[in-house]
């Protein structure tokens, strides 16, 4: 086994299933409110009484080193990290929803980008994309193959349309802990390379494509990061488990499970 990267047993998995159902449960649940008008604040609102008084659970974000609220909106140029606020969305926007519960000690970590109206040719493309990106990697998932295979492919997807991928952030190993130190998910690569995977490692594959180039920049607030060109960026994000044969979402939506991709 390599080094310090944990292998949850089927007890371990099973909660995070249940955490990770009660996270897709929420993308689920705000997609209605995501409109013309709606503050991002009142998103987190919305989203943060669901979980602790609909689910009975926590969202992880709240307080994680400082961070003041319970999900992440990033809009438009926002890459990730976005702090809900008092900016309403506008006709046009897209923006990414990044929610993270806790249940039983085990976190569920998910997100998924919305359209407020009707996106532009490029932000349905982006977005699009940045959805094929995060499932290229999700099918590659099984025992044996590398984590440099999986980073290399979703690169490749991504340049191949002239996007780019952002470096500064990674997938992580999930489970007790939010962001496992151990075992980071790369989203660019050198095939061959990186950890090998083994059955019960559970970890995020989580995308942040830029329409422009890759660079970003973090605001004063130190959480928001945003592309230093300004152009839009996407991300979508999955909890996986590595099965014996294959890989299991943990944060598998309903409208998700009849075509994948
Ligand atoms: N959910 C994010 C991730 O995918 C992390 C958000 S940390 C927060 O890893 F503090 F900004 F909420
Ligand atoms: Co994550
Ligand atoms: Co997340």
């Amino acid at each position: 086994m390599a080094l310090g990267v944990q292998i949850k047993t089927a007890e371990e998995i099973a909660k995070m299933r249940i955490a990770g159902k009660l996270a897709a449960d929420v993308l689920r649940m705000i997609g209605p409110h995501v409109q013309p008008g709606i503050t991002t604040e009142e998103l987190d609102t919305i989203c943060n009484d669901y979980i602790v008084n609909v689910q009975q659970a926590v969202s992880a974000c709240l307080g994680y080193r400082g961070f003041p609220k319970s999900i992440c909106t990033s809009l438009n140029h926002v890459v990730c990290h976005g702090i809900p606020g008092p900016k309403k969305l506008k006709e046009g926007d897209i923006i990414n929803i990044d929610v993270t519960v806790v249940k039983d000690g085990y976190h569920g970590d998910t997100s998924k980008m919305f359209f407020v109206g009707k996106p532009s040719v490029l932000a349905e493309r982006l977005v699009r994309i940045t959805r094929e990106c995060l499932f290229i990697g999700i099918e590659m998932v099984r025992p044996g193959v590398r984590l440099g295979d999986i980073g290399a492919a979703i690169q490749r997807h991504a340049e191949n349309h002239h996007f780019s991928i952002v470096r500064e952030f990674c997938g992580h190993g999930i489970g007790s802990i939010f962001h496992e130190a151990e075992l980071q998910v790369l989203h660019y690569g050198i095939p061959g390379t990186g950890l090998v995977l083994e059955p019960g490692m559970t970890f995020t594959i989580e995308p942040m494509v830029n329409a422009g180039k890759r660079h970003i920049k973090i605001l004063g607030d130190g959480w928001t990061a945003v592309t230093k060109d300004h152009s839009l960026s996407a991300q979508w994000e999955h909890t996986l488990a590595v099965t014996h044969d294959g890989v299991e979402i943990l944060t598998l939506r309903e409208e998700e499970k009849n075509s994948v991709t």
